[in-house]
Protein backbone atom coordinates (compact mmCIF):
# COMPACT_ATOMS: atom_id res chain seq x y z
CA UNK A 1 0.00 0.00 0.00
CA UNK A 2 1.03 3.61 -1.14
CA UNK A 3 0.74 4.88 2.83
CA UNK A 4 2.23 1.58 4.33
CA UNK A 5 -1.29 0.89 5.71
CA UNK A 6 -2.72 -2.65 6.41
CA UNK A 7 -5.95 -3.55 4.64
CA UNK A 8 -7.04 -6.47 5.87
CA UNK A 9 -10.22 -8.63 3.98
CA UNK A 10 -11.44 -11.66 5.34
CA UNK A 11 -14.42 -12.32 4.00
CA UNK A 12 -15.15 -16.08 5.43
CA UNK A 13 -13.64 -14.98 9.16
CA UNK A 14 -16.39 -12.02 9.29
CA UNK A 15 -19.08 -14.00 8.04
CA UNK A 16 -18.20 -17.11 10.83
CA UNK A 17 -16.59 -14.42 13.71
CA UNK A 18 -19.91 -14.19 15.73
CA UNK A 19 -20.17 -17.60 15.67
CA UNK A 20 -16.83 -19.06 16.61
CA UNK A 21 -16.89 -16.24 19.80
CA UNK A 22 -20.57 -18.45 21.08
CA UNK A 23 -17.63 -21.44 21.98
CA UNK A 24 -16.63 -19.11 25.01
CA UNK A 25 -19.67 -17.01 25.33
CA UNK A 26 -20.35 -16.31 28.89
CA UNK A 27 -17.14 -15.56 29.91
CA UNK A 28 -16.26 -13.60 27.45
CA UNK A 29 -19.94 -11.71 27.49
CA UNK A 30 -19.21 -11.20 31.19
CA UNK A 31 -15.51 -9.45 30.21
CA UNK A 32 -16.69 -7.41 27.38
CA UNK A 33 -19.26 -5.72 29.92
CA UNK A 34 -16.43 -5.18 32.40
CA UNK A 35 -14.49 -3.42 29.85
CA UNK A 36 -17.00 -1.19 29.10
CA UNK A 37 -18.24 -0.60 32.70
CA UNK A 38 -18.43 3.16 33.29
CA UNK A 39 -16.84 4.09 29.98
CA UNK A 40 -18.34 7.36 29.48
CA UNK A 41 -17.59 10.72 26.79
CA UNK A 42 -15.87 10.99 23.48
CA UNK A 43 -15.54 7.51 22.98
CA UNK A 44 -13.34 5.35 20.12
CA UNK A 45 -13.39 1.76 19.50
CA UNK A 46 -10.43 0.46 17.75
CA UNK A 47 -10.69 -2.55 15.51
CA UNK A 48 -14.72 -3.41 16.20
CA UNK A 49 -15.33 -5.87 13.99
CA UNK A 50 -18.43 -7.12 13.64
CA UNK A 51 -19.60 -4.77 16.70
CA UNK A 52 -20.20 -7.48 19.40
CA UNK A 53 -19.48 -4.61 22.08
CA UNK A 54 -22.26 -2.37 20.55
CA UNK A 55 -24.52 -3.29 22.68
CA UNK A 56 -22.82 -3.77 26.15
CA UNK A 57 -22.31 0.36 26.39
CA UNK A 58 -24.31 2.27 28.39
CA UNK A 59 -25.26 4.56 25.93
CA UNK A 60 -27.15 7.20 28.37
CA UNK A 61 -23.49 8.15 29.16
CA UNK A 62 -21.67 7.96 25.96
CA UNK A 63 -21.61 11.49 23.92
CA UNK A 64 -20.06 9.71 21.03
CA UNK A 65 -19.03 6.10 20.13
CA UNK A 66 -16.65 6.40 16.57
CA UNK A 67 -15.82 2.60 16.01
CA UNK A 68 -13.23 2.04 13.59
CA UNK A 69 -12.40 -1.60 11.45
CA UNK A 70 -10.12 -1.44 8.44
CA UNK A 71 -11.72 -4.74 7.04
CA UNK A 72 -14.61 -4.39 4.68
CA UNK A 73 -16.45 -7.48 5.70
CA UNK A 74 -16.23 -6.97 9.48
CA UNK A 75 -17.47 -3.72 9.00
CA UNK A 76 -20.18 -4.82 6.85
CA UNK A 77 -21.61 -6.78 9.73
CA UNK A 78 -20.84 -3.78 12.36
CA UNK A 79 -23.10 -1.82 9.98
CA UNK A 80 -25.93 -4.55 10.18
CA UNK A 81 -25.31 -4.62 14.27
CA UNK A 82 -25.66 -0.82 14.19
CA UNK A 83 -29.00 -0.82 12.10
CA UNK A 84 -30.51 -3.18 15.05
CA UNK A 85 -29.59 -0.54 18.08
CA UNK A 86 -32.00 2.07 19.50
CA UNK A 87 -32.41 5.13 18.31
CA UNK A 88 -30.46 7.13 20.83
CA UNK A 89 -27.12 4.97 20.19
CA UNK A 90 -27.68 5.10 16.34
CA UNK A 91 -27.68 9.16 16.95
CA UNK A 92 -24.20 8.39 18.91
CA UNK A 93 -22.59 5.19 16.76
CA UNK A 94 -20.25 6.41 13.92
CA UNK A 95 -18.42 3.30 11.85
CA UNK A 96 -15.35 4.02 9.73
CA UNK A 97 -13.10 1.91 8.06
CA UNK A 98 -9.80 2.39 9.24
CA UNK A 99 -6.91 0.63 10.93
CA UNK A 100 -5.50 1.01 13.97
CA UNK A 101 -2.35 2.13 13.14
CA UNK A 102 -3.82 5.31 11.51
CA UNK A 103 -6.66 6.91 12.90
CA UNK A 104 -8.36 9.27 10.82
CA UNK A 105 -8.76 11.87 14.42
CA UNK A 106 -7.42 14.52 15.15
CA UNK A 107 -4.70 14.70 18.16
CA UNK A 108 -6.43 14.30 22.05
CA UNK A 109 -9.96 13.77 20.70
CA UNK A 110 -11.48 10.97 22.55
CA UNK A 111 -11.64 10.35 26.53
CA UNK A 112 -11.28 6.62 26.22
CA UNK A 113 -10.07 4.13 23.46
CA UNK A 114 -11.54 0.47 23.46
CA UNK A 115 -9.32 -2.43 22.75
CA UNK A 116 -10.91 -5.59 22.75
CA UNK A 117 -9.32 -8.63 21.51
CA UNK A 118 -7.59 -6.26 18.70
CA UNK A 119 -3.68 -5.67 19.79
CA UNK A 120 -3.22 -9.68 18.84
CA UNK A 121 -4.58 -8.75 14.85
CA UNK A 122 -2.86 -5.40 13.87
CA UNK A 123 -0.16 -5.66 11.65
CA UNK A 124 2.17 -3.30 14.12
CA UNK A 125 1.42 -2.73 17.79
CA UNK A 126 3.63 -0.17 18.66
CA UNK A 127 2.35 2.12 15.73
CA UNK A 128 -1.59 1.49 16.71
CA UNK A 129 -0.13 2.51 20.44
CA UNK A 130 0.82 5.30 19.07
CA UNK A 131 -1.78 6.39 17.36
CA UNK A 132 -4.51 5.44 20.41
CA UNK A 133 -1.64 7.93 22.74
CA UNK A 134 -2.16 10.61 20.35
CA UNK A 135 -5.67 10.59 19.35
CA UNK A 136 -6.36 10.27 23.60
CA UNK A 137 -7.14 13.73 25.42
CA UNK A 138 -4.29 14.31 28.78
CA UNK A 139 -5.41 11.43 31.06
CA UNK A 140 -7.84 10.02 29.28
CA UNK A 141 -7.28 6.18 29.14
CA UNK A 142 -7.11 2.94 27.20
CA UNK A 143 -9.55 -0.05 27.75
CA UNK A 144 -8.20 -3.31 26.97
CA UNK A 145 -9.63 -6.83 26.92
CA UNK A 146 -6.53 -8.84 25.13
CA UNK A 147 -4.89 -12.24 24.98
CA UNK A 148 -1.56 -12.90 25.48
CA UNK A 149 1.79 -15.07 25.00
CA UNK A 150 1.35 -18.14 27.18
CA UNK A 151 4.74 -19.03 29.80
CA UNK A 152 6.56 -22.27 29.80
CA UNK A 153 4.89 -25.32 27.32
CA UNK A 154 2.19 -23.59 26.69
CA UNK A 155 4.31 -20.66 24.74
CA UNK A 156 5.69 -23.43 22.48
CA UNK A 157 2.95 -24.80 21.64
CA UNK A 158 1.37 -21.23 20.89
CA UNK A 159 4.78 -21.16 18.65
CA UNK A 160 4.22 -24.60 17.19
CA UNK A 161 0.60 -23.83 16.14
CA UNK A 162 1.01 -19.95 15.42
CA UNK A 163 1.58 -20.53 11.46
CA UNK A 164 -1.74 -22.43 10.97
CA UNK A 165 -3.59 -20.94 13.66
CA UNK A 166 -2.85 -17.39 12.05
CA UNK A 167 -3.86 -18.63 9.05
CA UNK A 168 -7.37 -19.53 10.06
CA UNK A 169 -7.61 -16.58 12.60
CA UNK A 170 -7.15 -13.75 10.01
CA UNK A 171 -3.75 -13.12 11.41
CA UNK A 172 -4.55 -13.26 14.90
CA UNK A 173 -0.83 -13.68 16.96
CA UNK A 174 -0.60 -16.22 19.89
CA UNK A 175 2.94 -15.03 20.91
CA UNK A 176 2.32 -11.01 21.76
CA UNK A 177 3.79 -9.14 24.75
CA UNK A 178 0.95 -6.60 24.77
CA UNK A 179 1.92 -5.50 28.30
CA UNK A 180 4.57 -4.48 27.84
CA UNK A 181 3.90 -2.80 24.43
CA UNK A 182 1.49 -0.92 26.06
CA UNK A 183 3.82 0.61 28.90
CA UNK A 184 6.45 0.46 25.99
CA UNK A 185 4.10 3.20 24.49
CA UNK A 186 4.02 5.58 27.46
CA UNK A 187 1.00 4.15 29.42
CA UNK A 188 0.78 3.52 33.27
CA UNK A 189 -1.19 0.20 32.68
CA UNK A 190 -3.48 -1.40 35.43
CA UNK A 191 -4.40 -4.71 35.52
CA UNK A 192 -7.68 -5.99 36.64
CA UNK A 193 -8.00 -9.48 35.67
CA UNK A 194 -6.31 -12.29 33.97
CA UNK A 195 -8.62 -14.70 32.36
CA UNK A 196 -8.29 -17.20 30.62
CA UNK A 197 -10.25 -17.72 26.93
CA UNK A 198 -7.90 -21.44 26.79
CA UNK A 199 -4.44 -22.36 27.99
CA UNK A 200 -3.59 -20.88 24.41
CA UNK A 201 -5.40 -17.99 25.12
CA UNK A 202 -4.27 -16.02 28.16
CA UNK A 203 -5.31 -13.08 28.80
CA UNK A 204 -5.65 -9.39 30.42
CA UNK A 205 -8.41 -7.55 31.04
CA UNK A 206 -7.38 -3.90 31.93
CA UNK A 207 -6.97 0.24 32.04
CA UNK A 208 -3.83 2.43 30.28
CA UNK A 209 -3.72 5.92 31.35
CA UNK A 210 -2.22 8.82 29.43
CA UNK A 211 -0.39 11.04 31.80
CA UNK A 212 -2.54 14.08 32.48
CA UNK A 213 -0.29 16.40 31.15
C1 LIG B 1 -10.50 -10.99 17.11
S1 LIG B 1 -11.25 -9.72 16.19
C2 LIG B 1 -11.97 -8.71 17.48
C3 LIG B 1 -13.15 -7.93 17.00
C4 LIG B 1 -13.87 -7.10 18.06
N1 LIG B 1 -13.01 -6.12 18.66
C5 LIG B 1 -14.49 -7.95 19.13
O1 LIG B 1 -14.32 -7.63 20.32
O2 LIG B 1 -15.18 -8.91 18.82
C6 LIG B 1 -9.85 -8.74 15.69
C7 LIG B 1 -10.26 -7.53 14.86
O3 LIG B 1 -9.12 -6.71 14.59
C8 LIG B 1 -9.27 -6.23 13.27
N2 LIG B 1 -7.96 -5.76 12.75
C9 LIG B 1 -7.07 -6.43 11.98
N3 LIG B 1 -6.04 -5.63 11.68
C10 LIG B 1 -6.29 -4.45 12.27
C11 LIG B 1 -5.60 -3.21 12.31
N4 LIG B 1 -4.43 -3.05 11.70
N5 LIG B 1 -6.16 -2.19 13.00
C12 LIG B 1 -7.34 -2.35 13.66
N6 LIG B 1 -8.03 -3.49 13.64
C13 LIG B 1 -7.51 -4.53 12.97
C14 LIG B 1 -9.81 -7.41 12.52
O4 LIG B 1 -10.34 -7.05 11.25
C15 LIG B 1 -10.85 -7.91 13.50
O5 LIG B 1 -12.07 -7.26 13.34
Amino acid sequence: MADGLPRPRHKWFAALYDRFDRVGESKTLALRRSLLRGVSGSVLEIGCGTGKNFEHYDWAQIESLEATEPDPFMLGHAREKLAGLDAMARSKLTLTEAPAEGLPFPDERFDVVVSCLVLCTVADPSRSLAEVWRVLKPGGELRLLEHVAAEGTWRRVQDAIQPVYGWFAAGCRLDRRTEDAVTGAGFTLEVSERPKFSALHPAFLGVARKAAS
